[in-house]
């Protein structure tokens, strides 16, 4: 038989310290306006080094909310899947930190490297193992600690302004009722485009030493230890991959977009939301944007975004959820939910 995942419970956890745009200009060649124009950003989270914040914490304190909400004891979970593209360590992943600090008995710990599409690919491995019986209670997180690998002078400006941290969770269980929950997810991925937008190193491609090594020498013009982005060239496979993947999660539930009661996109840039929802013609209380108050958090976006959209009685029970996201690798994807 097969089951159907719903979404029992959400949460969300995001750093107190808050970094506006001014706070920005005083650290890089930037401004205020010129960062709400291209971005609508306002201000985002950046963690503190002394606030006993990480990316497996804050995945943990949001997790602990998604439970509660949930209903769901943490001796119920049988499979954790975290996604992140800044983990704790390089070494293990972030998925049994969470294990460890939930005190969840020994259960299987999936670590997803799909950067802003982390967590719609995370949807989309726990609804595979829910919908077969495999197991009944998921832990999904998302979550990321972006400010501490920034470069935060002028010559990183174009990456750093854009980037916040944050964590979202959501606890997915079993329902044998057809229809409910999640209806479909559609997954893709363009590796040629990998280093349109990567970190590179250190990694096996560039150990340490061989970066140090390199420095010294002059060898290295691109520092390759801060994240790049070819900001335009994303820009454009963002907007085009955002329509195409919305439309066939809809055309695959024969559904049309008159049908969406709420969008929730992946929160990378304001103007890629909008453009989507005049392509769309969806009106404001379609779709759910706060990017102007975090920045992307990458694969903490959406569940973050999913969080207050619920607290804020956005969405209600029966409504059909559309997230979608693109991301480094290129990733993208969608997830259409009955509520
Ligand atoms: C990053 C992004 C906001 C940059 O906007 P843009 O209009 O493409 O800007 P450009 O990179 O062409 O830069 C324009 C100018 O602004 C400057 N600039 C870049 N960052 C700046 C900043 N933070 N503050 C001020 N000026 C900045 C550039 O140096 C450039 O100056 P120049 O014309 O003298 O060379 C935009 O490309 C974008 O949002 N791309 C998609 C990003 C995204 O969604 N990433 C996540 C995917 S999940």
């Amino acid at each position: 038989m097969l089951y159907q995942t719903k979404i029992a419970g959400i949460g969300k956890y995001v750093p107190e310290n808050v970094v506006t745009n001014d706070d920005l200009s005083k650290l890089m060649d930037t401004n205020d306006a010129w960062i709400q124009e291209r971005t609508g950003i306002k201000e985002r989270r950046h963690i503190k080094k002394d606030d006993g914040n990480s990316t497996a914490i804050m995945g943990v304190k949001a997790a602990k909310i998604a439970l509660e909400r949930a209903n769901v004891s943490k001796d119920d979970i049988d499979l954790i899947i975290f996604a992140t593209l800044s983990p704790d360590y390089y070494f293990p992943g972030c998925g049994v930190q969470v294990q460890e600090m939930l005190d969840i008995h020994t259960c299987p710990a999936i670590d997803v490297r799909n950067q802003c599409s982390g967590f719609i690919y995370g949807l989309s491995v726990a609804d595979q193992f829910i919908k077969t019986g495999m197991y009944k209670n998921v832990l999904l997180i998302g979550s990321e600690n972006h400010s501490g690998g920034l470069d935060m002078s002028t010559r990183g400006r174009g990456v750093s302004v854009i980037f916040g941290d944050g964590a979202g969770a959501a606890v997915l269980t079993r329902s044998n009722h057809i229809g409910e929950g999640i209806l479909s997810t559609h997954l893709h991925s363009q590796g040629k485009h990998a280093l349109e937008l990567a970190l590179e190193g250190p990694s096996t491609m560039h150990w340490v030493p061989e970066i140090i090594e390199d420095q010294k020498s002059g060898k290295v013009k691109d520092i390759p230890y801060y994240p790049y982005m070819n900001g335009q060239f994303v820009f454009k496979n963002a907007v085009q991959r955002f329509s195409e993947v919305i439309n066939e999660g809809l055309q695959h539930n024969g559904l049309e977009i008159s049908d969406i009661d709420m969008l929730i996109p992946h929160q990378a840039n304001l103007r890629i939301s909008q453009f989507i929802q005049k392509k769309f013609k969806l009106s404001d209380d379609q779709v759910y944007n706060n990017i102007e108050r975090y920045g992307n958090t990458t694969a903490a976006s959406i569940p973050i975004a999913l969080t207050e959209a619920w607290e804020e009685g956005k969405i209600k029970s029966g409504d059909k959820v559309v997230l979608a996201a693109f991301g480094s690798g290129f990733t993208w994807g969608s997830a259409i939910i009955n509520w």
